[in-house]
Protein backbone atom coordinates (compact mmCIF):
# COMPACT_ATOMS: atom_id res chain seq x y z
CA UNK A 1 0.00 0.00 0.00
CA UNK A 2 0.99 3.05 -0.75
CA UNK A 3 0.34 6.56 1.60
CA UNK A 4 -0.51 10.04 0.72
CA UNK A 5 -0.31 12.91 3.64
CA UNK A 6 -1.97 16.46 2.27
CA UNK A 7 -0.96 19.26 4.82
CA UNK A 8 -4.19 21.53 3.60
CA UNK A 9 -5.23 24.66 5.24
CA UNK A 10 -8.15 23.30 7.15
CA UNK A 11 -6.60 19.86 7.82
CA UNK A 12 -4.16 17.24 7.34
CA UNK A 13 -5.54 14.42 5.18
CA UNK A 14 -3.65 10.88 5.19
CA UNK A 15 -5.07 8.80 2.31
CA UNK A 16 -4.10 4.89 2.00
CA UNK A 17 -4.43 3.31 -1.56
CA UNK A 18 -3.53 -0.09 -2.79
CA UNK A 19 -1.53 -1.08 -5.76
CA UNK A 20 -4.33 -0.19 -8.72
CA UNK A 21 -4.85 3.09 -7.06
CA UNK A 22 -8.28 2.04 -5.22
CA UNK A 23 -8.24 3.91 -1.64
CA UNK A 24 -8.21 2.07 1.20
CA UNK A 25 -8.95 4.50 4.19
CA UNK A 26 -8.57 8.68 4.88
CA UNK A 27 -8.47 10.17 7.52
CA UNK A 28 -8.03 14.29 8.44
CA UNK A 29 -6.76 15.85 11.66
CA UNK A 30 -7.91 19.30 11.95
CA UNK A 31 -5.59 22.54 11.99
CA UNK A 32 -5.86 25.19 14.30
CA UNK A 33 -7.85 27.91 12.46
CA UNK A 34 -5.06 30.55 10.68
CA UNK A 35 -4.41 33.54 12.76
CA UNK A 36 -5.59 36.67 11.31
CA UNK A 37 -4.03 39.34 13.24
CA UNK A 38 -4.30 42.45 10.75
CA UNK A 39 -6.37 42.42 7.60
CA UNK A 40 -4.49 40.34 4.65
CA UNK A 41 -2.32 38.51 7.33
CA UNK A 42 -2.72 34.92 7.77
CA UNK A 43 -0.75 32.76 9.49
CA UNK A 44 -0.01 28.93 10.71
CA UNK A 45 1.65 27.18 13.24
CA UNK A 46 4.00 24.24 11.57
CA UNK A 47 4.24 22.62 14.30
CA UNK A 48 0.42 21.88 14.66
CA UNK A 49 0.68 20.73 11.51
CA UNK A 50 3.13 18.21 12.10
CA UNK A 51 1.26 17.38 15.41
CA UNK A 52 -2.12 16.89 12.95
CA UNK A 53 0.32 15.15 10.60
CA UNK A 54 1.06 12.55 13.22
CA UNK A 55 -2.30 12.44 14.29
CA UNK A 56 -3.26 11.31 10.18
CA UNK A 57 -0.90 8.97 9.97
CA UNK A 58 -2.18 7.12 12.87
CA UNK A 59 -5.68 7.69 12.24
CA UNK A 60 -5.44 6.48 8.80
CA UNK A 61 -3.33 3.61 9.81
CA UNK A 62 -6.25 2.43 12.84
CA UNK A 63 -8.69 3.56 10.73
CA UNK A 64 -7.69 0.56 7.93
CA UNK A 65 -6.47 -2.13 10.33
CA UNK A 66 -3.02 -2.35 8.53
CA UNK A 67 0.66 -2.05 9.99
CA UNK A 68 3.47 0.09 8.54
CA UNK A 69 5.32 -2.48 7.48
CA UNK A 70 2.77 -2.91 4.69
CA UNK A 71 3.27 0.52 3.39
CA UNK A 72 5.61 0.51 0.58
CA UNK A 73 6.21 4.62 -0.39
CA UNK A 74 4.83 7.96 0.76
CA UNK A 75 4.22 11.20 -0.78
CA UNK A 76 3.42 14.51 0.39
CA UNK A 77 1.72 17.53 -0.37
CA UNK A 78 0.55 20.55 0.72
CA UNK A 79 -0.91 23.96 0.83
CA UNK A 80 1.85 25.98 -1.63
CA UNK A 81 3.69 29.49 -0.56
CA UNK A 82 3.81 29.35 2.61
CA UNK A 83 7.23 30.96 4.67
CA UNK A 84 9.09 27.96 6.98
CA UNK A 85 12.21 29.20 8.58
CA UNK A 86 14.53 27.37 11.21
CA UNK A 87 17.08 28.18 13.36
CA UNK A 88 20.41 26.81 13.62
CA UNK A 89 18.91 24.72 16.18
CA UNK A 90 16.05 23.48 13.35
CA UNK A 91 13.59 25.04 15.90
CA UNK A 92 10.61 27.33 14.04
CA UNK A 93 11.88 31.00 14.30
CA UNK A 94 8.16 32.47 14.19
CA UNK A 95 4.51 31.09 12.76
CA UNK A 96 4.29 30.55 9.27
CA UNK A 97 3.48 33.26 6.90
CA UNK A 98 0.76 31.12 4.39
CA UNK A 99 -0.30 30.92 1.03
CA UNK A 100 -3.21 33.66 1.30
CA UNK A 101 -0.89 36.33 3.33
CA UNK A 102 -0.82 39.25 1.69
CA UNK A 103 1.14 41.90 4.00
CA UNK A 104 4.24 41.66 1.36
CA UNK A 105 3.61 44.46 -0.96
CA UNK A 106 6.16 46.85 -0.49
CA UNK A 107 8.56 43.70 -0.28
CA UNK A 108 7.34 43.01 -4.01
CA UNK A 109 7.88 46.53 -5.27
CA UNK A 110 11.68 46.40 -3.69
CA UNK A 111 12.46 43.25 -5.57
CA UNK A 112 10.93 44.90 -8.74
CA UNK A 113 12.80 48.07 -8.29
CA UNK A 114 16.06 46.20 -7.37
CA UNK A 115 16.06 43.38 -10.22
CA UNK A 116 13.42 45.06 -12.72
CA UNK A 117 10.30 43.45 -13.80
CA UNK A 118 11.64 41.39 -17.16
CA UNK A 119 14.48 40.03 -15.48
CA UNK A 120 12.25 38.63 -12.57
CA UNK A 121 10.03 36.80 -15.78
CA UNK A 122 13.34 35.98 -17.27
CA UNK A 123 14.50 34.06 -13.84
CA UNK A 124 11.51 32.59 -12.89
CA UNK A 125 9.22 32.50 -15.55
CA UNK A 126 6.60 34.46 -13.26
CA UNK A 127 6.55 37.89 -11.42
CA UNK A 128 6.88 38.39 -8.04
CA UNK A 129 3.40 38.25 -5.95
CA UNK A 130 2.18 38.74 -2.51
CA UNK A 131 1.50 35.30 -2.04
CA UNK A 132 4.59 33.71 -2.78
CA UNK A 133 7.59 32.90 -0.50
CA UNK A 134 9.85 35.00 -1.28
CA UNK A 135 8.78 38.47 -0.58
CA UNK A 136 7.48 37.06 2.98
CA UNK A 137 11.18 36.09 3.95
CA UNK A 138 11.52 40.00 3.28
CA UNK A 139 8.97 41.07 4.96
CA UNK A 140 10.74 39.04 7.90
CA UNK A 141 14.14 40.61 7.24
CA UNK A 142 12.96 44.22 7.20
CA UNK A 143 9.97 43.89 9.90
CA UNK A 144 11.61 41.50 12.01
CA UNK A 145 15.40 41.51 11.68
CA UNK A 146 16.07 39.35 15.11
CA UNK A 147 14.32 36.62 13.46
CA UNK A 148 15.61 36.85 10.01
CA UNK A 149 19.26 36.41 11.99
CA UNK A 150 18.49 33.51 13.01
CA UNK A 151 17.17 31.79 9.78
CA UNK A 152 19.35 29.01 8.79
CA UNK A 153 16.75 27.23 6.48
CA UNK A 154 13.95 27.96 4.82
CA UNK A 155 11.23 25.19 4.09
CA UNK A 156 7.86 25.24 2.44
CA UNK A 157 4.80 23.85 4.61
CA UNK A 158 5.12 20.03 3.36
CA UNK A 159 8.72 20.61 3.34
CA UNK A 160 8.60 21.04 7.24
CA UNK A 161 6.55 18.17 8.26
CA UNK A 162 9.05 15.72 5.71
CA UNK A 163 11.75 17.27 8.04
CA UNK A 164 10.20 16.02 10.90
CA UNK A 165 9.26 12.32 8.96
CA UNK A 166 12.74 12.06 7.66
CA UNK A 167 15.26 14.59 8.88
CA UNK A 168 16.08 15.83 5.53
CA UNK A 169 15.78 19.66 3.80
CA UNK A 170 13.97 18.81 1.09
CA UNK A 171 11.59 19.99 -1.82
CA UNK A 172 10.49 19.41 -5.29
CA UNK A 173 9.91 21.25 -8.57
CA UNK A 174 6.27 21.88 -8.26
CA UNK A 175 5.79 23.64 -4.91
CA UNK A 176 9.34 24.99 -5.18
CA UNK A 177 8.05 26.96 -8.42
CA UNK A 178 5.50 29.18 -6.10
CA UNK A 179 8.31 30.16 -3.95
CA UNK A 180 9.59 33.26 -6.72
CA UNK A 181 13.47 32.08 -5.85
CA UNK A 182 12.60 29.11 -8.50
CA UNK A 183 14.05 28.72 -12.12
CA UNK A 184 10.95 27.35 -13.26
CA UNK A 185 12.44 26.33 -17.21
CA UNK A 186 15.47 24.84 -15.88
CA UNK A 187 13.72 23.14 -12.70
CA UNK A 188 16.18 24.32 -10.32
CA UNK A 189 16.98 26.87 -7.80
CA UNK A 190 17.50 30.12 -8.81
CA UNK A 191 20.84 31.60 -7.23
CA UNK A 192 20.27 34.67 -9.65
CA UNK A 193 17.47 35.46 -7.39
CA UNK A 194 19.31 34.53 -4.60
CA UNK A 195 22.19 36.33 -4.92
CA UNK A 196 20.42 39.61 -6.66
CA UNK A 197 18.74 40.16 -3.44
CA UNK A 198 21.72 39.52 -1.14
CA UNK A 199 19.86 36.20 0.23
CA UNK A 200 22.55 33.30 1.51
CA UNK A 201 21.35 30.46 -1.28
CA UNK A 202 22.49 27.70 1.61
CA UNK A 203 18.86 28.33 3.56
CA UNK A 204 17.59 26.65 0.17
CA UNK A 205 16.76 22.48 0.80
CA UNK A 206 17.42 20.00 -1.77
CA UNK A 207 15.05 20.28 -4.60
CA UNK A 208 13.49 16.86 -6.50
CA UNK A 209 11.87 15.43 -8.83
CA UNK A 210 8.22 14.83 -7.45
CA UNK A 211 8.34 10.69 -7.75
CA UNK A 212 12.26 10.65 -6.66
CA UNK A 213 12.71 9.43 -2.98
CA UNK A 214 13.44 12.35 -0.65
CA UNK A 215 14.02 10.97 2.55
CA UNK A 216 13.18 7.91 4.50
CA UNK A 217 11.32 7.26 7.60
CA UNK A 218 13.43 7.74 10.99
CA UNK A 219 13.56 5.45 13.91
CA UNK A 220 12.16 8.10 15.96
CA UNK A 221 9.00 8.53 13.63
CA UNK A 222 8.71 4.93 13.04
CA UNK A 223 8.21 4.62 16.91
CA UNK A 224 5.99 7.71 17.01
CA UNK A 225 3.46 7.06 14.18
CA UNK A 226 3.78 2.86 13.52
CA UNK A 227 5.50 3.60 10.12
CA UNK A 228 8.28 1.23 9.18
CA UNK A 229 11.56 2.90 9.86
CA UNK A 230 13.08 3.10 6.13
CA UNK A 231 9.95 4.14 4.44
CA UNK A 232 10.78 5.52 1.06
CA UNK A 233 9.34 9.34 1.23
CA UNK A 234 9.37 10.39 -2.61
CA UNK A 235 8.78 14.42 -3.53
CA UNK A 236 4.96 14.75 -3.92
CA UNK A 237 3.82 18.15 -5.17
CA UNK A 238 2.55 21.58 -4.16
CA UNK A 239 -1.31 20.40 -3.06
CA UNK A 240 -2.52 22.10 -7.06
CA UNK A 241 -0.07 19.76 -9.31
CA UNK A 242 -0.93 17.33 -6.48
CA UNK A 243 -4.55 17.83 -7.13
CA UNK A 244 -4.25 17.72 -10.85
CA UNK A 245 -2.66 14.19 -10.68
CA UNK A 246 -5.06 13.13 -8.40
CA UNK A 247 -7.98 14.39 -11.25
CA UNK A 248 -5.61 12.43 -13.79
CA UNK A 249 -4.33 16.44 -15.38
CA UNK A 250 -0.89 14.79 -16.54
CA UNK A 251 -1.74 15.02 -20.68
CA UNK A 252 -2.64 17.58 -22.82
CA UNK A 253 -6.37 18.12 -23.19
CA UNK A 254 -8.43 18.05 -20.13
CA UNK A 255 -8.32 20.95 -17.32
CA UNK A 256 -9.28 21.02 -13.97
CA UNK A 257 -11.01 23.47 -11.80
CA UNK A 258 -10.44 22.73 -7.61
CA UNK A 259 -12.92 24.68 -5.77
CA UNK A 260 -10.86 24.68 -2.38
CA UNK A 261 -10.52 27.86 -0.20
CA UNK A 262 -9.05 29.16 -3.13
CA UNK A 263 -10.19 27.85 -6.36
CA UNK A 264 -7.85 26.95 -8.86
CA UNK A 265 -7.97 26.08 -12.98
CA UNK A 266 -5.18 23.95 -13.90
CA UNK A 267 -3.82 22.65 -17.11
CA UNK A 268 -0.64 20.38 -18.12
CA UNK A 269 1.72 21.88 -20.73
CA UNK A 270 4.34 19.75 -22.05
CA UNK A 271 6.29 22.67 -23.51
CA UNK A 272 6.73 25.93 -21.35
CA UNK A 273 5.13 28.66 -21.96
CA UNK A 274 3.98 32.04 -20.11
CA UNK A 275 1.71 34.66 -19.81
CA UNK A 276 3.75 38.12 -20.01
CA UNK A 277 1.32 39.71 -18.12
CA UNK A 278 1.54 36.77 -15.16
CA UNK A 279 -2.06 36.56 -14.46
CA UNK A 280 -1.46 33.07 -14.46
CA UNK A 281 1.01 31.04 -12.72
CA UNK A 282 3.79 28.63 -14.97
CA UNK A 283 4.96 25.97 -12.80
CA UNK A 284 6.75 22.46 -12.97
CA UNK A 285 4.35 20.09 -12.99
CA UNK A 286 4.77 16.97 -10.64
CA UNK A 287 5.31 14.96 -13.86
CA UNK A 288 9.00 15.07 -14.47
CA UNK A 289 10.11 17.19 -17.40
CA UNK A 290 6.54 18.43 -17.90
CA UNK A 291 4.96 21.82 -16.95
CA UNK A 292 1.58 23.25 -15.93
CA UNK A 293 -0.24 26.44 -16.00
CA UNK A 294 -2.47 27.74 -13.64
CA UNK A 295 -5.14 30.56 -12.79
CA UNK A 296 -5.69 31.59 -8.91
CA UNK A 297 -9.18 32.66 -7.41
CA UNK A 298 -7.75 33.46 -3.86
CA UNK A 299 -11.28 33.99 -2.36
CA UNK A 300 -13.11 31.06 -4.07
CA UNK A 301 -14.88 28.15 -0.96
CA UNK A 302 -13.28 31.10 1.21
CA UNK A 303 -16.01 33.09 -0.13
CA UNK A 304 -18.94 30.79 1.19
CA UNK A 305 -17.31 29.51 4.19
CA UNK A 306 -16.93 33.72 5.16
CA UNK A 307 -20.75 34.08 4.54
CA UNK A 308 -21.77 30.94 6.44
CA UNK A 309 -19.16 31.31 9.52
CA UNK A 310 -20.11 35.40 10.07
CA UNK A 311 -24.06 34.88 8.66
CA UNK A 312 -25.09 31.89 8.77
CA UNK A 313 -23.64 30.43 11.48
CA UNK A 314 -24.32 26.49 11.95
CA UNK A 315 -25.87 26.58 8.71
CA UNK A 316 -24.20 23.43 6.35
CA UNK A 317 -22.88 23.84 2.98
CA UNK A 318 -25.97 21.48 1.51
CA UNK A 319 -28.02 23.82 3.27
CA UNK A 320 -26.83 26.90 1.88
CA UNK A 321 -26.73 25.43 -1.89
CA UNK A 322 -29.83 24.06 -1.47
CA UNK A 323 -30.92 28.00 -0.35
CA UNK A 324 -28.81 29.36 -3.83
CA UNK A 325 -31.00 26.96 -5.89
CA UNK A 326 -34.06 28.86 -5.32
CA UNK A 327 -32.78 32.03 -6.61
CA UNK A 328 -32.64 32.31 -10.48
CA UNK A 329 -29.62 32.74 -12.74
CA UNK A 330 -27.66 35.80 -12.23
CA UNK A 331 -29.62 36.19 -8.74
CA UNK A 332 -31.95 39.11 -9.52
CA UNK A 333 -29.08 40.95 -10.79
CA UNK A 334 -26.59 40.65 -7.71
CA UNK A 335 -22.80 40.31 -8.69
CA UNK A 336 -20.54 38.77 -5.96
CA UNK A 337 -16.86 40.17 -6.15
CA UNK A 338 -14.51 37.38 -4.56
CA UNK A 339 -11.89 39.14 -3.78
CA UNK A 340 -11.70 38.82 0.07
CA UNK A 341 -8.10 38.18 0.01
CA UNK A 342 -7.38 40.34 -2.39
CA UNK A 343 -6.99 38.29 -5.99
CA UNK A 344 -4.66 36.75 -8.65
CA UNK A 345 -5.83 36.07 -11.68
CA UNK A 346 -6.71 37.75 -13.50
CA UNK A 347 -6.00 41.34 -11.26
CA UNK A 348 -2.75 40.42 -9.11
CA UNK A 349 -4.17 43.19 -6.80
CA UNK A 350 -3.80 42.58 -3.18
CA UNK A 351 -5.80 45.62 -2.52
CA UNK A 352 -9.15 44.31 -3.82
CA UNK A 353 -11.96 44.04 -2.30
CA UNK A 354 -15.14 42.02 -2.08
CA UNK A 355 -18.24 42.73 -1.78
CA UNK A 356 -21.90 42.60 -3.23
CA UNK A 357 -23.10 45.07 -6.07
CA UNK A 358 -26.43 45.48 -7.37
CA UNK A 359 -28.34 44.76 -3.97
CA UNK A 360 -32.01 45.99 -3.68
CA UNK A 361 -34.47 45.86 -1.03
CA UNK A 362 -36.07 43.00 -2.86
CA UNK A 363 -32.90 40.71 -2.87
CA UNK A 364 -33.06 37.67 -0.12
CA UNK A 365 -30.44 35.31 1.52
CA UNK A 366 -31.02 33.15 -1.44
CA UNK A 367 -29.86 35.52 -3.98
CA UNK A 368 -27.00 36.47 -1.54
CA UNK A 369 -25.51 33.06 -1.60
CA UNK A 370 -26.65 32.26 -5.43
CA UNK A 371 -24.79 35.23 -6.19
CA UNK A 372 -21.50 34.32 -4.02
CA UNK A 373 -21.31 31.17 -6.34
CA UNK A 374 -21.67 32.47 -9.30
CA UNK A 375 -19.19 35.54 -8.57
CA UNK A 376 -16.41 32.68 -7.81
CA UNK A 377 -17.66 30.71 -11.03
CA UNK A 378 -16.55 34.03 -13.13
CA UNK A 379 -13.53 34.60 -11.71
CA UNK A 380 -12.54 30.98 -12.51
CA UNK A 381 -13.91 31.26 -15.86
CA UNK A 382 -11.61 34.61 -15.89
CA UNK A 383 -8.91 31.80 -15.23
CA UNK A 384 -9.71 29.55 -18.21
CA UNK A 385 -9.82 32.09 -20.57
CA UNK A 386 -6.26 33.12 -19.72
CA UNK A 387 -5.14 29.80 -20.46
CA UNK A 388 -6.63 29.16 -23.07
CA UNK A 389 -4.80 32.19 -25.02
CA UNK A 390 -1.75 30.86 -24.20
CA UNK A 391 -2.96 27.94 -26.58
CA UNK A 392 -3.74 25.45 -24.47
CA UNK A 393 -6.48 22.42 -25.73
CA UNK A 394 -9.64 22.01 -23.96
CA UNK A 395 -12.18 19.36 -24.04
CA UNK A 396 -13.42 19.35 -20.32
CA UNK A 397 -13.08 20.52 -17.25
CA UNK A 398 -12.75 17.94 -14.01
CA UNK A 399 -14.31 19.55 -11.05
CA UNK A 400 -13.07 18.76 -7.10
CA UNK A 401 -12.35 20.52 -3.99
CA UNK A 402 -15.55 21.08 -1.47
CA UNK A 403 -17.52 23.34 -3.96
CA UNK A 404 -17.23 20.13 -6.40
CA UNK A 405 -19.43 18.33 -4.05
CA UNK A 406 -22.35 20.29 -5.35
CA UNK A 407 -24.84 19.15 -8.45
CA UNK A 408 -26.26 22.35 -8.21
CA UNK A 409 -22.53 24.18 -8.11
CA UNK A 410 -21.40 21.72 -10.64
CA UNK A 411 -24.20 22.28 -13.41
CA UNK A 412 -23.81 26.80 -12.79
CA UNK A 413 -20.09 25.79 -13.10
CA UNK A 414 -21.09 24.28 -16.46
CA UNK A 415 -23.10 27.16 -17.79
CA UNK A 416 -20.65 30.06 -16.74
CA UNK A 417 -17.67 28.14 -17.94
CA UNK A 418 -19.02 27.17 -21.08
CA UNK A 419 -17.61 23.45 -20.82
CA UNK A 420 -18.30 19.56 -20.10
CA UNK A 421 -18.01 19.45 -15.90
CA UNK A 422 -16.73 16.30 -15.31
CA UNK A 423 -16.75 14.55 -12.00
CA UNK A 424 -14.24 11.62 -11.21
CA UNK A 425 -14.76 8.64 -9.18
CA UNK A 426 -11.99 9.61 -6.82
CA UNK A 427 -12.39 12.79 -5.49
CA UNK A 428 -9.90 12.76 -2.69
CA UNK A 429 -7.54 15.74 -4.64
CA UNK A 430 -4.27 16.38 -3.49
CA UNK A 431 -3.75 13.31 -0.57
CA UNK A 432 -4.26 10.98 -3.52
CA UNK A 433 -2.46 12.33 -6.19
CA UNK A 434 0.43 12.34 -3.21
CA UNK A 435 -0.51 8.93 -2.92
CA UNK A 436 -0.15 8.14 -6.52
CA UNK A 437 3.26 10.52 -6.46
CA UNK A 438 4.65 7.25 -4.43
CA UNK A 439 2.96 4.51 -6.22
CA UNK A 440 4.74 5.72 -9.24
CA UNK A 441 8.31 6.36 -7.41
CA UNK A 442 8.09 3.38 -5.34
CA UNK A 443 5.92 1.06 -7.54
CA UNK A 444 5.65 -0.87 -10.53
CA UNK A 445 4.33 1.41 -12.40
CA UNK A 446 6.50 3.22 -15.41
CA UNK A 447 5.40 6.98 -15.22
CA UNK A 448 3.01 9.43 -13.70
CA UNK A 449 0.09 9.28 -16.44
CA UNK A 450 0.57 5.77 -16.36
CA UNK A 451 -0.62 5.17 -13.29
CA UNK A 452 -3.27 8.06 -13.71
CA UNK A 453 -4.35 6.02 -16.63
CA UNK A 454 -4.72 2.67 -14.76
CA UNK A 455 -6.30 4.85 -11.52
CA UNK A 456 -8.54 7.15 -12.44
CA UNK A 457 -11.98 7.13 -13.71
CA UNK A 458 -14.63 9.38 -14.54
CA UNK A 459 -18.29 8.80 -13.56
CA UNK A 460 -20.79 11.84 -13.57
CA UNK A 461 -20.52 14.48 -16.69
CA UNK A 462 -23.03 17.71 -16.88
CA UNK A 463 -23.15 20.54 -19.69
CA UNK A 464 -24.59 24.16 -19.94
CA UNK A 465 -28.31 24.49 -20.82
CA UNK A 466 -28.12 26.45 -23.60
CA UNK A 467 -30.28 29.38 -21.85
CA UNK A 468 -27.34 29.18 -19.13
CA UNK A 469 -25.13 29.24 -21.37
CA UNK A 470 -25.85 32.45 -22.99
CA UNK A 471 -27.27 34.19 -19.85
CA UNK A 472 -23.98 33.79 -17.97
CA UNK A 473 -21.88 34.89 -21.35
CA UNK A 474 -23.58 38.61 -20.56
CA UNK A 475 -23.24 38.23 -16.72
CA UNK A 476 -19.72 37.81 -17.31
CA UNK A 477 -19.08 40.64 -18.99
CA UNK A 478 -20.70 42.75 -16.54
CA UNK A 479 -18.78 41.10 -13.60
CA UNK A 480 -15.76 41.87 -16.05
CA UNK A 481 -16.39 45.48 -15.99
CA UNK A 482 -16.87 45.50 -12.40
CA UNK A 483 -13.11 45.52 -11.10
CA UNK A 484 -11.83 48.49 -13.51
CA UNK A 485 -14.45 50.57 -12.13
CA UNK A 486 -13.70 49.79 -8.00
CA UNK A 487 -9.84 49.87 -8.83
CA UNK A 488 -9.49 53.32 -7.75
CA UNK A 489 -11.60 52.85 -5.17
CA UNK A 490 -9.25 50.02 -3.62
CA UNK A 491 -6.35 52.37 -3.93
CA UNK A 492 -8.36 55.24 -1.53
CA UNK A 493 -9.55 52.40 0.59
CA UNK A 494 -6.14 51.40 0.83
CA UNK A 495 -4.71 54.84 1.38
CA UNK A 496 -6.82 55.60 4.55
C1 LIG B 1 -1.73 27.77 -5.14
C2 LIG B 1 -2.27 28.29 -3.85
C3 LIG B 1 -3.23 27.48 -3.10
C4 LIG B 1 -2.58 27.07 -1.84
C5 LIG B 1 -3.55 26.63 -0.79
O1 LIG B 1 -0.93 28.70 -5.81
O2 LIG B 1 -1.94 29.33 -3.38
O3 LIG B 1 -3.64 26.39 -3.81
O4 LIG B 1 -1.62 26.13 -2.16
O5 LIG B 1 -4.36 25.61 -1.14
Amino acid sequence: MWLGIDIGTGGTRALLIDERGGVRAGYTAPHEEMRMERPLWAEQRPENWWDAAVAAIRGVLAAAGVSGDQIKGIGLSGQMHGLVILDSADAVIRPSLIWCDQRSQSQVDAVNAKLGRATVLQYIANPVLTGFTLPKLLWVRDNEPRNFERVRKMLLPKDYVRFRLTGEFASEVSDASGTAVFDVVNRRWSYEMMDGLGLDRSILPACYESVEVSGKITAAVAELTGLRAGTPVVGGGGDQAASAVGNGIVEEGIVSCTLGTSGVVFAHMEKVAYDPAGRVHTFCHAVPGKWHVMGVTQGAGLSLQWFRNRLAPGTSYDALTAEAAQSPAGAQGLFWLPYLMGERTPHLDATARGGWIGLTASHTRADLIRAVIEGVSYSQRDCLDIIESLGVAINSVRASGGGAQSAFWRQLLAGILNQRVVTLQTQEGSAYGAALLALAGTGEYGSVPEVCRAAIRETDSVSAAEADRAFYEKGHRVYQALYPALKPIYEQIAAL
